[in-house]
């Protein structure tokens, strides 16, 4: 009999590195709780935006370490330039995730800059002791969590980012897009590499527990900061990511998809909703890319 057969990326798929730049510092003075004026939803996205820049790089140096070590004639040129393209989307979304800490740090929160340098560390660390294969595991289930994120925010919690205000939802959306293009590339790369089964479904686990203590650790601060770690912000906080509609829970029955051994990421198509369900936003961010008047 013969078995289900994976899915494959798209082979029309275009990965587009887009530019955004946004005045982050700002919005925080205009309103600290950007969030639906709701310190925890804020405290959510900022302590989880946080991860990112270096989060990405750690993504970026584990692609380029296996493309490297395979050689590139092992690669198909299509993934050899996805590869590429990847890297300078993540790079891009470091940019902006560091200018949106660097505002954080200057509202006043001065600890986000030493969770950054542990995270640093543990990088370096890793980059050390791990082989780049074992990276590339870490990094293919962090993608799939991502687009994990960004599957939910348009079929399920569309709220969690339309009610973010600007320039943090654009933000968002610009951002989920770009990780739904390339969710598959590090899974490709790490086919192509002959990573086994049991190494990316171990990953899965391990990146997913160390996230969300991560995750955690950075919101107990800014929620302190505020003086606001008492046991209603705390259930608050449990409910948003624990609760009966809470991220954890609507984002489970998609991310445990990643531990059938078939599973491919593109069995699903996201592009097209995303754009039609944020069509405002992403005019904007469309625009952004546009040279100026000035420029020409
Ligand atoms: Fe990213
Ligand atoms: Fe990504």
């Amino acid at each position: 009999m013969l078995g289900k057969r994976r899915a494959q990326t798209p082979s029309t798929l275009k990965l587009l590195a887009r530019s955004v730049r946004f005045n982050y510092l700002e919005s925080m003075q205009k309103n600290r709780y950007w969030h639906d004026n709701d310190p925890v939803k804020t405290h959510f996205f900022n302590a989880l935006q946080a991860l990112f820049p270096e989060g990405e790089r750690f993504f970026m140096d584990s692609a380029r370490d296996v493309r490297d070590e395979l050689g590139k004639g092992n690669i198909p040129p299509a993934l050899l330039e996805q590869i590429q393209l990847f890297i300078r989307q993540e790079a891009m979304h470091g940019r902006e995730h560091d200018n949106w800490s660097e505002a954080l740090i200057e509202l006043g929160y001065p600890a986000m800059e030493m969770f950054d340098e542990k995270l640093k560390r543990d990088n370096a660390w890793s980059r050390k002791n791990l082989a780049p294969i074992t990276r590339l595991a870490m990094t293919a289930a962090s993608e799939h969590f991502t687009a994990s994120l960004a599957h939910l925010f348009i079929y399920h919690r569309p709220d969690l980012v339309e009610k973010a205000e600007s320039p943090f939802r654009e933000l968002l959306i610009y951002h989920a897009l770009e990780e739904v293009e390339h969710k598959a590339v590090c899974y490709d790369l790490y086919q192509q590499a002959e990573g086994s089964y049991w190494k990316r479904a171990s990953a899965m686990v391990f990146v997913t527990v160390d996230l969300l203590l991560r995750l955690r650790n950075r919101m107990q601060y800014l929620l302190e900061q505020d003086g606001l770690w008492d046991a209603k912000h705390r259930r608050a906080m449990r409910a948003l990511i624990w609760g009966k509609d809470g991220i954890m829970r609507a984002l489970a029955p998609f991310l445990l998809q990643y531990f059938r051994p078939d599973f491919h990421p593109w069995e699903t198509d996201e592009r097209r909703d995303l754009m039609e369900r944020f069509r405002e936003e992403m005019d904007l961010i469309e625009k952004m890319q546009e040279p100026s008047a000035d420029a020409a």
